[in-house]
């Protein structure tokens, strides 16, 4: 089969590890030029070297997703070296768990800047560039617990079910302008976030198959490929179960 995504220039955040990393891998070996965003300074090297051995262009930038300053810099910087953006994949999110009456304000507020502010901050970023090309795919990774609430995990669940929503009414929004926006809800992802989980057994029990990030990843390269033409606003829900 022909490589998906060949000329494409593709923004993943997240990338370091886990689902990120799966998606950049999986891009780059479609074809795509790929940006790869994270916090983590030094998983991120590591994980750029592994990407760059499918030949196309990679660049990595270490940076906190949540400082608005940033994200900016970030884009024009990759517009700058790149020339476009094609493709936004939001992979970055963070989980704290706890009852919510044992939460902190603070806490709550962070859950919420990293899981939905953030992803705002890079929609809001790249979103002139789509509009000026007529054409641009953005997808996020949501969860699971965004289409029921995960015990423990009220904050986070809130947050992801946000992201479904913004997420379908902005694919509605930028549909005149040739831009599609779709979210993954995944059920438990073989990675570091759900092996810390203290909810591990609850979900596994409950909720069906762990999946690897390479499975989720195919999720995502079909959502911002040319398989799946003219899906927008849509949920692609990957779980082995329906229920917790
Ligand atoms: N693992 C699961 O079971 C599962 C299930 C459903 C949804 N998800 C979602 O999938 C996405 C990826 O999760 P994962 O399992 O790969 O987790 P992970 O913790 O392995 O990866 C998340 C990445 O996001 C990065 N990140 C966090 N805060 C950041 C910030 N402020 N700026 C830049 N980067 C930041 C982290 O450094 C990390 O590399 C997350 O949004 C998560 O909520 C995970």
């Amino acid at each position: 089969m022909e490589k998906l995504l060949v000329g494409k220039t593709a923004i993943v955040t997240g990338a370091a590890r886990g689902i990120g990393k799966a998606v950049a891998l999986k891009f780059a070996r479609e074809g795509a030029d790929v940006v790869m965003l994270d916090i983590l300074e030094k998983e991120l090297k590591e994980s750029k070297a592994e990407v760059e051995a499918f030949g196309t262009k990679v660049e990595a930038i270490a940076a906190d997703l949540t400082v608005e300053g940033l994200v900016m810099d970030t884009v024009d910087t990759v517009v700058r070296k790149f020339g476009t953006v094609d493709i936004l994949m939001n992979c970055a999110g963070i989980s704290r768990e706890m009852p919510l009456n044992e939460m902190s304000m603070e806490t709550f507020d962070k859950i919420m800047e990293v899981n939905l502010r953030s992803v705002v901050l890079m929609i809001k970023a790249v979103l002139p560039i789509m509009i000026q090309n007529k054409c641009g795919n953005i997808c996020s990774i949501a969860s699971g617990a965004a289409l029921r609430g995960l015990p423990g995990s009220s904050a986070y669940s809130a947050s992801k079910a946000a992201l479904l929503c913004l997420s379908q009414a902005l694919g509605d929004e930028q549909r005149p302008n040739g831009i599609r926006v779709n979210v993954i809800c995944p059920g438990p992802v073989d990675t570091e976030m759900f092996q810390k989980s203290a909810a591990r057994e609850f979900i596994l029990k409950a909720g069906g198959d762990l999946f690897s990030p390479d499975t989720v990843a195919n999720g995502a390269l079909f959502l911002v490929s040319e398989l799946s033409q003219g899906v927008s606003s849509q949920v692609l829900t990957m779980r082995g179960f329906n229920r917790w």
